[in-house]
């Protein structure tokens, strides 16, 4: 039985939709927009070997399909569907040149692949879980790295549906900026407008804070589509920009550190392997570039990135040794004062007394809820908090970033 509210929000977003796609006409160059739909097409039309080179899991369903019957027989299925589910929040610390003051210690939620319509069987949807581990985070900005659709193709109000769900949780001061993934198509631009995410296509945008400006870059799919155009999302900036760039993959990781336009490269797509050995070795990563690049923090010649290992899971509801990743970067200049907030983090039960001038990233499990304060890595060594809690951190050699 579908209730009103529901009935009323599909026509809604059907309203949103018809009125919408016009003005992509207006919006868009339409070279672009032309290669765009015509990529789409012919992935709909010749979904096995679309056309583009190279292996795309995004067009072997019948893998997938095979894959999950195997799971069932061996009993791992279940197992491998509640991992979905069990997010993990990491906390990343970067220091990076040219930050204008205004924005010291920016909080940026990072979500990407959030594949919101994955079909979990039981449980809570995947909508609830993430707004349950945002709730309760302190940040400033949010950044969504695409793909929003579980499948490449088929309905997207599903999951435009599920993202109405989860946007009371992602609201914050400075707003909620997305771009498309090789999961989503150019037609729910509008949609993802319609429910509060501004979307960067090739665009840039500038944010305003206590008189000083960033300016977040996004691109558009260059895994599947080749879309991308980083060089005209960027034609707007200033020379002296501070530039967050938003990718679907990190495979244009090269080409932005080339270009020095960037200050920080965020992305997803690679899912960290989504199905990995014991030990987190992913058996996959489905993109064109350095497997360092394909999960966590890098760095490419100056630009600093970090890949999520994705939100939600695409191709099946299932998970081994790949937690998937709420991840939560706070963004620092590299003034001198800034290096008191080092001296206190934790590494399993032991204080890391001085971490100077270094760059961190820590890893919750999912049962534990952190405050904005204690994420300030500001705890007093020894507090019955810190005894109970087992830390994952990941430090980085001074000035690595
Ligand atoms: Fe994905």
């Amino acid at each position: 039985m579908v209730s009103d509210d529901a009935l009323r929000q599909d026509r809604e977003l059907e309203q949103a939709l018809n009125e919408g796609l016009l003005t992509l006409l207006d919006r868009f160059d339409h070279d672009y927009l032309g290669r765009r739909l015509r990529h789409q097409v012919d992935h709909i039309a010749r979904f096995f070997g679309a056309g583009r080179p190279g292996l795309h899991l995004e067009e072997l369903e019948l893998l997938f399909s095979w894959v999950e019957r195997g799971m069932h027989l061996l009993g791992l299925a279940e197992h491998a569907e509640k991992n979905v589910l069990e997010l993990e929040v990491s906390f990343n610390r970067f220091n990076l040149p040219g930050l204008p003051p205004a924005f010291e210690g920016l909080g940026v939620l990072h979500l990407s692949d959030l594949h919101l319509d994955c079909p979990i069987s039981h449980g809570k949807s995947l909508s609830a879980a993430i707004g349950e581990r945002v709730r309760d985070l302190d940040f400033d900005l949010c950044v969504l790295t695409g793909d929003f659709r579980f499948a490449t193709r088929g309905d997207y109000l599903p999951a435009m549906r599920e993202l109405s769900q989860l946007m009371p949780f992602l609201r914050c001061p400075l707003g909620v900026f997305g771009v498309l993934g090789n999961h989503d198509f150019i037609e729910q631009v509008p949609l993802l407008e319609h429910l509060g995410v501004t979307m960067l296509v090739n665009e840039s945008r500038a944010i305003e804070r206590g008189g000083d400006t960033i300016h977040l870059v996004g691109v558009d799919d260059p895994h599947f589509y080749h879309t991308d155009d980083l060089r005209r999302a960027c034609v707007d900036l200033p020379d002296d920009a501070f530039a967050i760039g938003l990718v679907h993959s990190p495979e244009l990781a090269g080409q932005a550190a080339r270009m020095q336009r960037l200050a920080l490269y965020l992305c997803g797509h690679t899912h960290g392997g989504q199905l990995c050995l014991p030990g987190g070795r992913a058996l996959y990563l489905n993109a064109r570039c350095p497997r360092r690049l394909c999960a966590g923090r890098w760095r490419v010649g100056d630009l600093a990135g970090y890949t999520s290992r994705g939100t939600g899971s695409s191709g099946m509801p299932a998970r081994f040794n790949c937690p998937p990743e709420v991840a939560l970067h706070r963004i620092y200049g590299l003034q001198k004062n800034n290096r008191a907030l080092d001296r206190t983090l934790l590494s399993g039960d032991n204080w890391v007394d001085s971490l100077v001038g270094t760059n961190a990233t820590v890893r919750l499990p999912c049962h534990f809820h952190l405050s904005s304060q204690q994420e300030n890595w500001l705890l007093p060594p020894g507090s019955p908090w810190a005894q109970r809690t087992r830390w994952s951190l990941e430090a980085h050699p001074p000035r690595s970033i």
